[in-house]
């Protein structure tokens, strides 16, 4: 609410101003009851004003408020099926207008090359059957791809198909790759056009996709371009998971366990004990009691999976609090993924950052043996690299120098404690980092040599 104006001393004067709106015109107030009585609508924003000598300054205080949804749905190609239409629409009098509507609705969606080869008939039949009026971009959505060109690409294709920016999202269709570059492209073309993300591979259902973070490689560095811009809204099909390689789905199951090791030691014991069946059906189910187990294991893991994360996510949206427990197996990672590229994939280049962290926790004294052992069997059940050779001290002493100087100056480290338990450390010693790193090598380049036989194959 409105001060008295500060007299903090001789030289400046203070107001901290509210904004009405009264008859379509916004105006700064000092807040008094009847001000806002008066008012057709006084917004969170807030404008302090300082006078001083050398003149006035405005500091603009303007809170913005971000919703979306993330919605759980089968069979989401099916014609009867209207989310993908218009599943992001939270108003029902504007559902029922546009339901009644005879106008067509239009569409553009932009397709992973692959996943339009597997899924591009349905979902022409799909569009065709709910008569919008469309046109699907189909690209080759690759790690290596993934550059502004294709960026500036898709925003052509956009500004040729003439989108109303505020009632037609633009639909993005494939793994994160995809996820990633369409919420770059439609947060640039006309500052920010809403978009929806359909995950279709088991790493973008539970992660890519739930967040707002959008991006593309460049300078030689992973995700350097993007924007914090969140889908106005989510699907998630896991149909869309069954084409998926087996390779893929160890890949997405790196980023679950990420979630398990640090906040939930549930869904830790559940991957642990039915990771391999997860494997087994690619998180897929049927109508007998096997099929009945398998997908209950099935939806607690990938709901286990997003609600922690979007746990970390909603209150630290745009990652201010720099303190962020999914940063687990991200701070060596991405230099590691962009030095083999493309030989390692993001979530087994996270699964050997991950790896070597445990060993700094158990050299840290916050895992026991045991517990190390544990989580480091529960990796290789899941068919994950746990070891890399081009993973050397170098790289990773070099990754924790470019992070302290992006980090307000402290490396912060978050590290397991326990079983699905975890802290920020910032003080953890070249010493420990070394020891653990010797060790790490010393066990895991040799004792588990199919899984390192495996990341050298890869
Ligand atoms: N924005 C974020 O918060 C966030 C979080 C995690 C990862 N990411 C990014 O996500 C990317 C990795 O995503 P990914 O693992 O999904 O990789 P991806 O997008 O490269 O997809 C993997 C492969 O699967 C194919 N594919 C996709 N869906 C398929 C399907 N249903 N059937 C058959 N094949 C299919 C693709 O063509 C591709 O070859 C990385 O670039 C990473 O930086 C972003
Ligand atoms: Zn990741």
């Amino acid at each position: 609410m409105g001060k008295v104006p500060l007299e903090n001393d001789a030289k400046e004067k203070k107001t901290e101003f509210s904004l009405v709106r009264v008859k379509s015109t916004w105006k700064r107030t000092r807040g008094t009851k009847a001000n806002m009585d008066t008012a057709d609508c006084v917004s969170d924003a807030k404008i302090y004003e300082s006078i001083t000598e050398q003149g006035t300054s405005w500091t603009v205080v303007s809170p913005i408020v971000f919703t979306y949804k993330v919605t759980e749905t089968h069979n989401l190609l099916d014609p009867c099926n209207d989310t993908l239409l218009l599943g992001q629409i939270t108003d029902p009098q504007q559902l029922e207008d546009i339901k009644k509507s005879s106008k067509p609705l239009k569409r553009f969606i932009v397709v992973d090359q692959e996943v339009y080869k597997i899924y591009g008939s349905k979902l022409t039949e799909y569009l065709e059957a709910n008569n919008v009026l469309y046109k699907i971009l189909a690209l080759p959505t690759t790690e290596e791809n993934k550059s502004m060109d294709i960026a500036l690409k898709i925003i052509e294709e956009v500004n040729n198909f003439s989108l109303d920016r505020r009632k037609e999202p633009i639909i993005a269709m494939g793994g994160g790759v995809c996820l990633d570059i369409v919420g770059l492209a439609a947060s640039l073309y006309r500052r920010r056009t809403p978009y929806i993300r359909v995950p279709t591979t088991l790493l973008s259902y539970i992660d890519a996709s739930v967040g707002a973070k959008t991006g593309v490689n460049f300078a030689n560095c992973k995700n350097k371009l993007g924007a914090y811009v969140p889908p106005v809204a989510v699907f998630l099909d896991l149909s869309f998971i069954q084409t998926i390689p087996r390779r893929h789905i160890s890949n997405g199951l790196a980023e679950m366990l990420k979630m398990a090791l640090m906040k939930h030691r549930g869904l830790f014991e559940l991957l642990e004990k039915h990771g391999l069946m997860l494997l087994d059906t690619k998180f897929q189910t049927d109508k007998s009691i096997d099929g009945h187990n398998r997908l209950q294991a099935a939806s607690r893991a990938t709901r286990l999976a997003i609600t922690t994360m979007l746990e970390e996510l909603a209150p630290n949206l745009w990652e201010d609090d720099l303190n962020r427990l999914v940063d687990f197996g991200h701070l060596i990672s991405p230099a590691l993924e962009m030095k083999v590229l493309p030989s390692l994939l993001h979530g087994e280049a996270v699964n050997i950052d991950m790896s070597y962290m445990v060993y700094v926790s158990q050299e840290s004294g916050l895992l026991t043996e045991e517990e190390k052992q544990r989580i480091i069997s529960c990796m290789v059940g899941l068919e994950l690299p746990v070891w890399h050779e081009a993973c050397t001290m170098e790289l990773i002493q070099k990754s924790l120098q470019d992070r302290l100087k992006h980090s307000g100056g402290l490396i912060r480290m978050p590290l397991p404690v326990g079983l699905g338990q975890a802290d920020i450390f910032n003080d953890t010693s070249y010493e420990t980092l070394h020891r653990a790193y010797e060790k790490w090598r010393d066990e895991l380049s040799v004792s588990h040599c199919t899984s390192s036989i495996r990341s050298v194959k890869l």
